[in-house]
């Protein structure tokens, strides 16, 4: 029997300077399923995407949507036709109230023409009332946590009568009960009739939520298969194109030498804040989202003035006021917001590996760009970050390497204390595991690592040791022996 498709994209290529993104590849998604998109960092993911909602031209290829063959020349066109896209960062409206967002081009107006708020309202209210959750259709945007944002997108398309959606890393950046409410939404549409393109890098959720399953490898079609004939290690190697060994590969080497402490720090945020870092070990800060790790972090880093608390570097207290002041100190920090806080998204790799470091390439008043060049060839080298040269825009790059970039940018000036908020989010396997490696080898060196992460499994296989936050205060601290993951989540969630 003829499979039903929704969609089916063939032959589709698309190349950038320096970069073909995709080559002849090729999609086919069910009505009413859901199908996940997955791949390394760099395959052509959000470009087919970006194609498909007419952001992106193809060099060639052809789209059947609907049985029909189109071809869009903007979102617009794609969103009428029945294909809305949740983009992998949100740009909403934020001073627009949510109703005013879902009708944004299509407000619905009294006959002499001024706007009808409040019709627009109810059928917002309608809207949000059919996805199961409450949200004020009054209520400005930006007063809306991320995954309450999603949800108004994805009202957005339904308002739209969106026979596929798009979601691009939805769970990046939302908590777990979050995720848990994403993914009814998403049972609901494919009860409905809805197809879901499902991109993400957390083989979990691919299990949980998709029907098939597509790989792209280096802009190339890999496979495709439903998710039933599917095996977590058969699509990882099929994305990294080779066995993947060692998930976690932290040797134990941490020193009894202290090279950080910090004591008592308090702040709207967090109080009484106190924990040891030694040479040598990678300790993990665990929580919850909105626990305070970053917060604590921050104020260390000092990017966040505090009411109390102390710091002391190889036993010496020290002031920081200022990164510039943490930077002195050799301490390094990877941001978790890597558009906000820490690319320069205009200008090009190289600028953005070196622009804390300038000072070190200046040599009697002249900067030697060789000396820059050679070291950011290394570090693009070590990280394998994809990009077709050192002058290439930031911007330009998938979202996984403009990660590594900032990597590279806090490994280069070569600090003694390196300070990783959520180091390998929005990263892919392959490259997750290259970055443990590289963070084990760090400290192996005698570098000491502070991480933040999310994910259980990374705190528990990666740390020497575990900090536990809830609600801005300590509640426990756990050695290796004693972390599991019932343990931590015990001291996150803040149960007895
Ligand atoms: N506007 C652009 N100009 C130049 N190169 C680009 C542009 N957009 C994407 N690329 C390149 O095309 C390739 C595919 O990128 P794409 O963003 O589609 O990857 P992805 O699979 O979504 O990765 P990730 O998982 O990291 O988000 C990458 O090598 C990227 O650097
Ligand atoms: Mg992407």
């Amino acid at each position: 029997m003829e499979q039903e498709y929704l969609l089916e994209m063939t032959g589709i290529s698309k190349r950038f300077p320096g970069v073909q993104a995709l080559d002849s590849v090729g999609l086919k998604v069910r009505k009413g399923t859901v199908h996940a998109l997955v791949g390394e960092n760099g395959a052509g993911k959000s470009t087919l995407m970006n194609i498909l909602i007419g952001l992106l031209k193809p060099d060639c290829g052809t789209i059947k949507f609907d049985g029909e063959i189109v071809d869009f020349n903007s979102v617009s066109d794609a969103l009428s036709a029945g294909i809305a896209m949740v983009h992998q960062e949100l740009n909403p409206v934020p001073y627009m109230t949510v109703a005013e967002n879902i009708f944004l081009g299509k407000e619905i107006c009294y006959k002499n023409g001024l706007v009808n708020d409040k019709a627009m309202q109810e059928e917002t209210s309608r809207l949000l009332e059919q996805l199961g959750v409450f949200i004020d259709p009054a209520s400005k945007m930006l007063e809306l946590s991320t995954a309450y944002m999603q949800i108004v997108e994805i009202a957005k398309a339904i308002s739209y009568n969106a026979k596929l959606i798009i979601m691009d890393e939805p769970t990046s950046a939302i908590t777990e009960d979050e995720v848990e409410q994403l993914f009814k939404i998403i049972r609901l549409l494919r009860e409905r009739g809805v197809s879901v393109i499902y991109i993400t890098h957390k083989m979990d959720e691919i299990f949980t939520i998709a029907d098939d399953v597509t790989i792209f490898r280096d802009g190339h079609f890999i496979d495709s298969f439903p998710i039933s004939e599917a095996t977590e290690e058969n699509i990882i190697r099929l994305m990294v194109g080779r066995e993947l060994t060692q998930l976690f590969p932290k040797e134990n080497i941490p020193t009894d030498e202290v090279v950080l402490e910090i004591k008592g720090f308090a702040d709207s945020k967090f109080k009484n804040v106190s924990f040891k870092l030694h040479k040598g070990e990678i300790l993990g800060l665990a929580g919850l989202i909105g626990a305070g790790r970053t917060e604590v972090i921050e104020s260390l880093f000092g990017l966040r003035p505090r009411d109390a608390g102390e710091i002391y570097i190889k036993g010496q207290k020290v002031e920081i006021n200022s990164p510039v002041d943490a930077i002195n100190c050799g301490i390094g920090l990877l941001t978790e917001d890597r558009k906000l806080s820490g690319l320069f998204l205009p200008l090009s790799v190289e600028d953005n590996i070196t622009v804390v470091n300038i000072d070190a390439y200046i040599k009697t008043g002249l900067l030697s760009h060789k000396r820059m060049s050679e070291d950011c060839e290394r570090m693009v080298k070590l990280l394998n970050i994809k990009t077709p040269s050192l002058s290439q825009i930031v911007s330009n790059l998938s979202g996984g390497n403009q990660q590594k970039v900032i990597i590279a940018r806090w490994l280069l000036p070569d600090s003694d204390i390196l300070i990783m908020d959520e180091p390998t989010r929005g990263i892919d396997v392959g490259a997750k595991a290259e970055i443990h490696k590289l963070m084990s080898d760090l400290a192996k060196q005698g570098k000491a690592i502070i991480m933040i992460s999310s994910e259980l499994p990374e705190i528990l296989g990666m740390s020497d040791r575990i900090v536990v936050m809830h609600e801005g205060v300590v509640t426990g601290e756990l050695t290796r022996d004693e972390a599991t993951q019932e343990n931590v989540m015990k001291l996150a969630t803040g149960s007895k």
